[in-house]
């Protein structure tokens, strides 16, 4: 049997930290507000001139590290990101150079928080079809640069980042058992960015409007993703015929602890076996589930064998699973 197999991971947080109290002097909020709706007390943000494809180079490159494999092995590389450095070229193309993945093909996946499990599930497909061997698949935000730095129900929330994994063909049982995507487009306008694409082009009136910063029905979104979110893991342990107490370790996207201990008491599991780096680092949208898998591996964590549910709820909307064989 052929299965994508992670051979490594890596992560890259970048220095600057940026806590709740430091919001405090910015908008009107508290620390205690933001850790009670959310759990998040501190993030991390980019310094003047770090761009995504920085953050994710870090990432990408320790990931290639630990799976002791050359960037010139890499067939393929995914990033996950709805904050690229530039529209054009991807984000993916900017790495493959800084990386000199030579003869690595190279997209962006723009799937918002879900963009690193629909890059798994990528790769999983072009590895099983046999199209590709190696890919390195990260998801790398600078959240902070479409940040609205006035808007107290967004600015708390979102943190920079990126992680990264390589996944190799193996023939064993091990890797990528499955993956599940989902969208509805009708829920769009729930989590924005209403300008700067092409229908609304950036004018003097939209940057007036402040139209370039990520909007979020919060509440709404909440309701929403709860729902989703335990569909889609009732999917993938029915798919598998896996029973919720033979999961080694949940790693959730990072939105809002409220949204991941729901998940757990839904699973009827000990927050002992699920990631949580939300405190640290907030919400780092498509980065969020590399960086906390990573964190898990470095951690001793996670051991040959495990089995690991991965699950993500992001804009678009889009809402996706993997499960994996460690
Ligand atoms: O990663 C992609 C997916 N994202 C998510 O899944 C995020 C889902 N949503 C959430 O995590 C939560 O909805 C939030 C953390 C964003 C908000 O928490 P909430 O419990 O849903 O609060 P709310 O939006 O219903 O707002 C409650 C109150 C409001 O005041 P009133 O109208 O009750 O007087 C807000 O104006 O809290 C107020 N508020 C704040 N107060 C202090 C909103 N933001 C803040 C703030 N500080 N930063």
């Amino acid at each position: 049997m052929i299965h994508a197999r992670i051979i490594g991971t890596g992560s890259y947080a970048p220095k600057k930290v940026l806590t709740n109290h430091d919001i405090e002097k910015m908008v009107e909020t508290s620390d205690d507000w933001i850790v009670e709706r959310t759990g998040i007390r501190e993030r991390r943000v980019c310094e003047k001139g770090q761009t995504t494809s920085d953050l994710a180079y870090e990432a990408g490159h320790k990931a290639i590290k630990a799976a002791g494999i050359a960037a010139q092995d890499i067939d393929l590389i995914i990033v996950g990101t709805l904050t690229p450095d530039t529209a054009m070229p991807s984000t993916a193309c900017v790495l493959q150079s800084k990386l000199h993945a030579k003869k690595a093909a190279a997209f962006d996946v723009y799937a918002a928080c879900s963009g690193f499990l629909y890059g798994i599930s990528i790769a999983d497909a072009f590895i099983k079809s046999g199209m590709y061997t190696t890919i390195l698949v990260v998801g790398a935000e600078a959240l902070s640069r479409f940040t609205d730095w006035e808007d107290r129900t967004t600015c708390v929330l979102f943190g920079d980042g990126a992680g990264a994994a390589v996944l190799q063909r193996h023939a064993g049982k091990r890797g990528v058992l499955s993956t599940h995507l989902h969208s509805d487009g009708n829920f769009g306008d729930l989590l924005h960015i209403p300008a700067g694409g092409a229908a609304h082009p950036a004018t003097a009136d939209t940057v007036e409007r402040r139209q370039h910063y990520i909007k979020m029905k919060g509440n709404e979104t909440f309701k929403v993703a709860v729902r989703a979110l335990e569909e889609v893991v009732e999917e993938a342990l029915t798919h598998n015929k896996v029973k919720p107490e033979e999961i080694d370790l949940l790693i959730p996207h990072q939105a809002n602890l409220r949204i991941i201990q729901a998940m757990a008491k839904r699973l009827n599991m000990p927050m002992e076996k699920v990631m949580l780096t939300i405190h640290k680092y907030g919400n780092t949208s498509a980065a969020s589930i590399p960086m906390a898998l990573d964190e898990a591996v470095r951690e001793g964590k996670v051991k040959d064998n495990d089995l690991l549910l991965l699950e993500a709820f992001g804009g678009g909307l889009t809402w996706a699973s993997a499960l994996i064989r460690w």
